[in-house]
């Protein structure tokens, strides 16, 4: 892909569903194979109970990510697993799944919303409002820090 925009067409989907399993194959393709995450930690127990989305280009499964619960007394949630194949990067896929997670995050009615973002997609999440704190840590042999973002009430635009 180039940088130039695609419309791509964005959906919730069920843990176990076969858009799950084309998830899964995105997820293993990016974190696995590409960036060497030890297979046995790309599926966890928040894949159960996360809110889950994938992005089509045409029929092609491109980019996926997850939201759920963080601390429901603080209306923390979090956001996870934001993959996009190599192929399609820089072409607006990712802001893509981010915005529809956001997007539910509002629907839930979330106060903030927090992730670990590995140190090269900083500038891409800063894009979407969010701000670094904290020092860099390790996870998965990948430097990660903290990012957050607060979020105005559904009723706001
Ligand atoms: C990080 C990632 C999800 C971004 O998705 P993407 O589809 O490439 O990003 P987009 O095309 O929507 O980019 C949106 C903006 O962020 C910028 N951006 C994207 N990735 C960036 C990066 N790694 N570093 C700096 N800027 C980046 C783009 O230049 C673009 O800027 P623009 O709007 O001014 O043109 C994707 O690159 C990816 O899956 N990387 C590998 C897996 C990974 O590291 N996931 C994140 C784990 S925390």
């Amino acid at each position: 892909m180039n940088g130039k925009a695609t419309p791509y067409r964005v959906v919730p989907f069920a843990w176990g569903s076969d858009a799950a399993k084309q998830a899964v194959a995105i997820r293993f393709a990016v974190f696995v194979d590409e960036q060497r995450v030890p297979a046995e930690e790309e599926i966890d127990a928040i894949d159960d109970i996360a809110y889950h989305v994938i992005a089509f280009d045409g029929d092609e499964p491109v980019a996926t990510g997850r939201l759920f619960d963080g601390d429901a007394e603080k209306k923390l949630g979090k956001i996870g697993r934001m993959a996009v194949l190599k192929s399609h990067r820089g072409s607006g896929a990712g802001s893509t799944i981010i915005r529809a997670l956001m997007e539910e995050a509002v629907r839930r009615d979330y106060g903030e919303l927090a992730l670990s973002a590995q140190l090269h997609a900083i500038p891409f999440y800063e894009r979407h409002g969010f701000s670094a704190y904290g020092d860099a840590y390790d996870d998965a042999g990948i430097p990660h820090r903290m990012m957050k973002k607060r979020l105005s009430p559904s009723r706001a635009t």
